[in-house]
């Protein structure tokens, strides 16, 4: 079973200081950073680009878990590895050749990683999970941060960690919306090692015991 990674999200950090948002995470002594990159068509919302990843790179050596939640995914991936991503994880929602884009990613040096809707069901992705390094279950619907934990995900967990021990594979298995440490704690017991967390972390009142909580989980 892989440690538990836990990566806040930017998007609850402070937008008119990303990079001390960032140096925040580092700081603690975490590694990941999760960056939400949402276009208003795939989900009703904007947030950043691909300049302003390049920016954070450079005040930041922070892994970057960046999340596409866009209608065409296969046409940002070169902006955004090029931005300094490490991780570049595309939606299965939409049509386009998914096996190529995350070839693609591969290619351009960074980790790929497949994500499911809350309504989309897991066999959706069963065909890829061999190709990827990250399979990422929303436990809310995409779009915006602080929305409640949908506690009916936890079968699709289950289930996709059945598949990864069957198969003998080792994609990371992570959770994006409501995670806390309550919520994140049901999802390590369903299966899930890397947790998402915007609001929880960013408000919680000590964030360098709420990291090692989730350290030890
Ligand atoms: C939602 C984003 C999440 C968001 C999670 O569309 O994908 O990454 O930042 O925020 P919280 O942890 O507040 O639910
Ligand atoms: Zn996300």
């Amino acid at each position: 079973m892989h440690a538990s990674i836990l990566a806040p999200s930017i998007l609850a950090g402070d937008h008119a200081n990303l990079a001390s948002s960032a140096a925040v995470v580092e700081q603690l002594g975490l590694q990941w950073l999760h960056v939400d990159i949402m276009d208003g068509h795939f989900v009703p919302n904007l947030t950043f680009g691909p300049q302003t990843v390049a920016a954070l790179r450079k005040t930041s050596k922070l892994f970057f878990d960046v999340h596409l939640m866009l209608d065409e995914p296969q046409r940002y991936v070169k902006p955004f590895a090029e931005a300094g991503a490490n991780l570049i994880s595309i939606h299965i929602e939409p049509l386009y050749d998914h096996t190529e884009a995350l070839k693609r990613i591969r290619e351009l040096g960074c980790q790929c990683g497949i994500v499911l809707n809350p309504d989309t069901p897991a066999d959706a992705i069963k065909a890829l999970v061999h190709e990827v390094d990250l399979v990422l279950i929303m436990t809310v619907q995409p779009g915006f941060g602080g929305q409640p934990f949908r506690r009916d995900m936890l079968p699709k967990i289950e289930q996709i960690s059945r598949w990864r021990a069957e198969r003998g594979l080792s994609f990371r298995l992570e959770v994006d919306g409501g995670v806390d440490l309550s919520t994140g704690a049901d999802c390590r017991r369903a299966g899930a090692d890397t947790f998402v967390a915007g609001t929880s972390f960013f408000k919680a009142k000590d964030r360098s015991a709420f990291a090692s909580q989730f350290a030890s989980l």
